[in-house]
């Protein structure tokens, strides 16, 4: 049976699309399928954040073709994990829960490092040394992720 893992993030356009690259290069697709997908709505139907598409294009993974969507309560029932980008994502997913079945699906992808970290810094305002910094955590987040699934 196929594990389902999501990736969430606020908008589906920097962090999440990353994630969803990251993990499927790492992955079997035969055994793990991912998706991603943002709290907001505010970029549905858009491609990633051009620095999102240059810093994966840098390790050889093409996230060009992704679509940004919007989270939504069937996901529960389409996936397995849902491993969320920071804290304030964490509560916005749990607030759609509608039974500890759900809740327990919800996890910070952090938990998955030793960075010490629990939140992949949201790196929309910044510069491109943001973006190095977001696929460093999530690469070796997906590093140990994979280890698990
Ligand atoms: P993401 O980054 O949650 O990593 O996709 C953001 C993208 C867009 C916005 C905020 C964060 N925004 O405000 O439009």
């Amino acid at each position: 049976m196929k594990t389902r893992v999501l990736m969430v993030c606020l908008g589906n356009i920097c962090r999440s699309p990353l994630a969803e690259g990251i993990l499927k290069s790492k992955a079997d697709a035969e055994r793990i399928e991912v998706d991603s997908a943002g709290t907001a709505g505010y970029h549905v139907g858009n491609p990633p954040d051009p620095r999102s598409v240059a810093i994966a294009k840098k390790y050889k993974i093409d996230i060009s073709t992704q679509r940004c969507r919007r989270f939504s309560r069937a996901d529960f029932d389409r996936f397995d994990h849902i491993l969320v980008m920071d804290r304030a994502n964490y509560r916005d997913v749990i607030s759609l829960a509608e039974n500890e079945a759900q809740r327990g699906k919800v996890r910070l992808l952090l938990e998955y490092t030793h960075s010490g970290l629990q939140e992949v810094p949201d790196p929309y305002y910044g510069g491109d040394d943001g973006f190095e910094n977001v696929y460093r955590l999530i690469d070796e987040a997906c590093d140990r992720l994979i280890e698990e699934l």
